[in-house]
């Protein structure tokens, strides 16, 4: 499917700083997601894997996507998680989000979720999955899940305990209790809380301090730190003296050195 056949997304590409968007679209449902939106999430991260792809027959032109800011449409929600319009049609065992949460935490470039109303259940999962999280000062989080007689289901139990601990995970999840940006900021959920009329410039402003690194070591350094917190010193300490060898023989490292020296500022080619 192509990026303007999306009907549960929007999909753009800023050609020039390299920033891709996804909104959830679905704002009279406060953007929860059904089947369909997931897969739309899905193939809208492979549509700028796909922008990438062409670097490879370019010889001036290497990866594309600097980075990604995923958002809600309005300003209710960022999104409060599964259709629960769906849950009808659940098959126990069958029925599984999971491979757009694994698509966006493994996506090659940083992803940043834009954050303005609830974010809740799911949408808080999808929250974490992302690299970064910036956030208005109205915004909301919990797990309602319990309320439905269910569970956090995409994560919640498994990456919360690393921000906040154990017991607080705990005590969200099972609580449902909701709590505003400057909780989730004191608890480390939210990376920055700003007000809603400012969300949008400081999230710009934010994702395109990073687009302006070269691409391949912000890759690089995402993925190492994703593996700090999976495995151990050794083999993390291994996977990063590779990865830094690696970007020695790249162009970039080149071009940086280069730069330095001319005094100038560099043009990464991502390559
Ligand atoms: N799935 C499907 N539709 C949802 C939804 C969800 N998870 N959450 C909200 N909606 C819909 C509502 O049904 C309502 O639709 P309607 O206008 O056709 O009735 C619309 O979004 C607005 O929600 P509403 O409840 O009227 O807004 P509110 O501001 O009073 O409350 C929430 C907002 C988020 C607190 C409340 O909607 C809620 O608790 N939603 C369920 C969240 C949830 O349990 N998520 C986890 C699912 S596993």
């Amino acid at each position: 499917m192509q990026p303007e056949d999306f009907e549960t997304i929007d999909w753009r590409f800023d050609e020039e700083t390299g920033v891709g968007r996804i909104v959830l679209d679905r704002p009279d449902k406060l953007n929860a997601l059904s089947k369909q939106c997931c897969d739309e999430i899905i193939e809208g991260l492979e549509a700028f894997e796909a922008l990438d792809r062409q670097g490879l027959y370019e010889e001036d032109d290497g990866v594309k996507t600097r980075i990604v800011v995923l958002e809600g449409a309005g300003d209710d929600a960022f999104c409060v998680g599964s259709d629960v319009d769906e849950f009808h049609d659940v098959k126990p065992g069958v029925f599984n989000f999971n491979p757009m949460f694994t698509r966006v935490e493994e996506f090659p470039a940083p992803i940043v979720a834009k954050i303005d109303g609830y974010c809740l259940g799911g949408g808080l999962e999808l929250a974490l999955t992302c690299d970064f999280r910036i956030a208005s000062e109205d915004s909301q989080f919990g797990f309602p899940e319990i309320q439905l007689g269910i569970m956090p289901g995409d994560g919640g139990t498994q990456r919360l305990p690393e921000i906040v601990g154990p017991s607080r995970t705990k005590e969200l999840a099972m609580t449902a209790e909701h709590i505003d940006a400057a909780e989730a900021l004191d608890d480390g959920i939210v990376d920055y809380v700003h007000q809603s009329a400012d969300l949008e410039a400081e999230v710009v402003e934010f994702a395109e301090r990073i687009a302006e690194q070269p691409p391949l070591a912000v890759r690089s350094i995402k993925d190492a730190v994703n593996i700090s917190q999976e495995t151990n010193l050794r083999t993390g300490r291994y996977y990063e003296r590779r990865a830094g060898n690696w970007l020695t023989a790249t162009e970039d490292h080149e071009e940086g050195v280069e730069a330095f020296e001319e005094k100038r500022d560099p043009e990464w080619k991502g390559q």
